[in-house]
């Protein structure tokens, strides 16, 4: 496996590839992270992945330096899978001199996560800009337990007209239903208990919806409370129209509801798509 952490070198070995598919990543791997890659591998014979923790999309308070960082078990997962490439370039490489341009990005990246995390997502379209122009990726392999991240790369493939197909892989679970997260590893025992309350929560949206109710405020208030009354603060629970992600109003179908919420230092999110009835 090449570990390759410049950028003429990758440009090199992927010379003359044809149908690259590009998993980015942060970094410390799981299984959600695995699924994708899996994904790549069923749909291209030469799979590209980056590890890259991306300063552009953490604010000054947020977790940047404890992020974890495992670039070398990451390898060996990654290694088990045959992915051939992988990108783990460091900050001077793809920030020789501060990134001062910057995308702007449309209001859909304003609402849900970016409310509470202003700047997030300008970040990780900036990124995934320049790993796209550096790799050149046929295809890329995003996962919907970022449901909005998804959206916005896919609005900005279509509307800067990146030739890059965006494909969505399904979100892996534990098997009490805590979507994996690297984050995950922050909660102590007790919290990593309560932790999937958050995907109970949607899932109980998701099935009130399904059999008819469609009240969604009082839905999302009553799932908030819930929620707090068991320790949590809750920084929204919300049900979307999936096509432009604009918050749903009765009658629309074609839903997700969409949550995130700390347990104390840690921040949660997860989503779920809701079939029409
Ligand atoms: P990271 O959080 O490392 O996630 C990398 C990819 O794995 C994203 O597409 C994410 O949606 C997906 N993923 C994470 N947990 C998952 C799970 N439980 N099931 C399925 N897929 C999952 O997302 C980022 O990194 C960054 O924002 C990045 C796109 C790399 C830009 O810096």
């Amino acid at each position: 496996m090449n570990i390759l952490t410049d950028i003429a070198a990758l440009r090199e070995t992927l010379r003359g590839e044809k149908n690259i598919a590009f998993v980015p990543t942060m970094g410390n791997l799981h299984e959600g992270h695995l699924a994708l890659i899996e994904q790549a591998n069923r749909l291209s014979g030469c799979v590209v992945v980056s590890i890259f923790v991306n300063r552009l999309q953490f604010l000054p308070h947020e977790d940047f330096e404890r992020y974890p960082r495992t670039l070398e078990e990451d390898c060996r997962a990654l290694s088990a899978l045959n992915v051939k490439t992988v990108f783990a370039p460091n900050e001077k490489i793809l920030f020789p001199t501060p990134q001062e341009f910057l995308l702007a990005l449309p209001p859909v990246a304003d609402i849900l996560e970016g409310k509470f995390r202003p700047g997030f997502f300008r970040g990780v379209a900036t990124i995934v800009l320049k790993l796209f122009n550096i790799i050149q990726p046929d295809l890329a392999v995003f996962g919907k337990k970022d449901y909005q991240q998804l959206h916005i790369v896919r609005e900005m493939v279509r509307q800067l007209n990146l030739p890059v197909n965006i494909v969505a892989g399904e979100t892996v679970r534990a098997t009490d239903g805590l979507a994996l997260s690297s984050r995950n590893q922050y909660l102590n025992g007790t919290q990593r208990a309560e932790a999937c309350h958050l995907y109970q929560t949607l899932l109980r949206i998701k099935q009130k919806i399904i059999s008819g109710c469609n009240d969604f405020q009082a839905l999302q208030e009553n799932a908030s409370n819930n929620l707090a009354q068991r320790g949590w603060k809750v920084d929204y629970i919300s049900i979307h129209r999936r096509s432009s992600l604009l918050p749903a109003q009765a009658p629309d179908q074609d839903l997700v509801v969409l949550g995130a919420a700390w347990l104390d230092k840690t921040r949660l999110i997860d989503n779920l798509e809701i079939e029409p009835p």
